[in-house]
């Protein structure tokens, strides 16, 4: 795992998207994985940015959100599809037919899972992951427990989640208990993997995931075992790692770190 650390969450997010779009640049037709919530707004408006003012191109991208909440129609202003169209897809060239989000509202939840896994297939498999993580140390919804090998699938929703997530909310009770996730066995299929936190709510995870053992306490702990992995953390988030003086001695020399370039 590479870790970059930087001092402010607008660092973090330009870094971050500093790679996204370097993968856009080098395969224009690349496939991305991409998460919601708080954690990527920035790399987003980056990637906005870089769309509006440097032409950067996704007009042959094709893109699989890792979740959505079951329940929630698509123009509901907490589901994911919501969130992605208003933070990143109305703003740039991304046609419509290459964006997959998971349907909040199958009737039959097993078979659409089984085809989402497949087009992920189909469409040559992932390129490039962009992942936030939970303060309970999940993936996507891969709450605590959940195997290490799992696929797409509905998962309740641990009672941290919800809490966490409440902000968007009204009340607490208006959080859905179920969500459709990508499985960790999935995103560890990915070639190459983003992971982001910012904030000191965020440190307890990060330094488990990252210098924990692998368990399926912490599915995050599970990119240990991915060979492609950059963590992009702000100062708060990374201020638990117990290496933190290495990673940022071996960010400082190393040539092709990419806040450097
Ligand atoms: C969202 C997702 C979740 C979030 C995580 C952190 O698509 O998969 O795993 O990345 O819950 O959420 P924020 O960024 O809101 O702190």
């Amino acid at each position: 795992m590479e870790i970059i650390v930087q001092e402010t969450y607008e660092e973090m997010s330009r870094a971050a998207a500093k790679v996204v779009a370097r993968m856009l640049n080098s395969k224009p037709n690349a496939v991305l994985g991409l998460a919601t919530g708080s954690t990527p707004q920035g790399v987003y408006r980056e990637l906005v940015r870089l769309h509006k003012n440097e032409g950067l191109d996704f007009s042959q991208v094709t893109s699989f959100n890792l979740d959505e909440y079951v329940g929630l129609t698509k123009d509901h202003p907490q589901s994911y599809h919501y969130f992605m169209h208003e933070n990143l897809f109305k703003h740039v060239n991304i046609p419509p037919q290459n964006v997959y989000i998971p349907s909040g509202t199958t009737d039959n939840y097993v078979a659409f899972c089984a085809w989402y896994e497949r087009r992920i297939e189909e469409c040559g498999g992932i390129d490039l992951q962009l992942l936030g993580i939970g303060s309970d140390g999940h993936i996507a919804f891969n709450e605590p427990s959940s195997s290490l090998g799992s696929r797409t699938r509905i998962k309740t929703l641990a009672r941290q989640t919800i809490a966490d997530n409440a902000r968007f909310f009204e009340k607490t009770e208006d959080v859905p208990i179920y969500a459709i996730t990508m499985g960790v066995g999935t995103i560890l299929e990915a070639r190459s993997i983003l992971l982001l936190a910012n904030g000191a709510h965020k440190a307890d995870a990060v330094v488990a995931a990252i210098e924990g053992p692998v368990t399926s306490m912490i599915t995050a702990s599970a990119l240990q075992l991915h060979p492609d992995v950059i963590c992009f953390l702000d100062r708060p988030a990374a201020d638990k790692l117990k290496m933190l003086d290495y990673y940022q001695w071996v960010q400082a020399k190393h040539p092709g770190a990419p806040q450097g370039t």
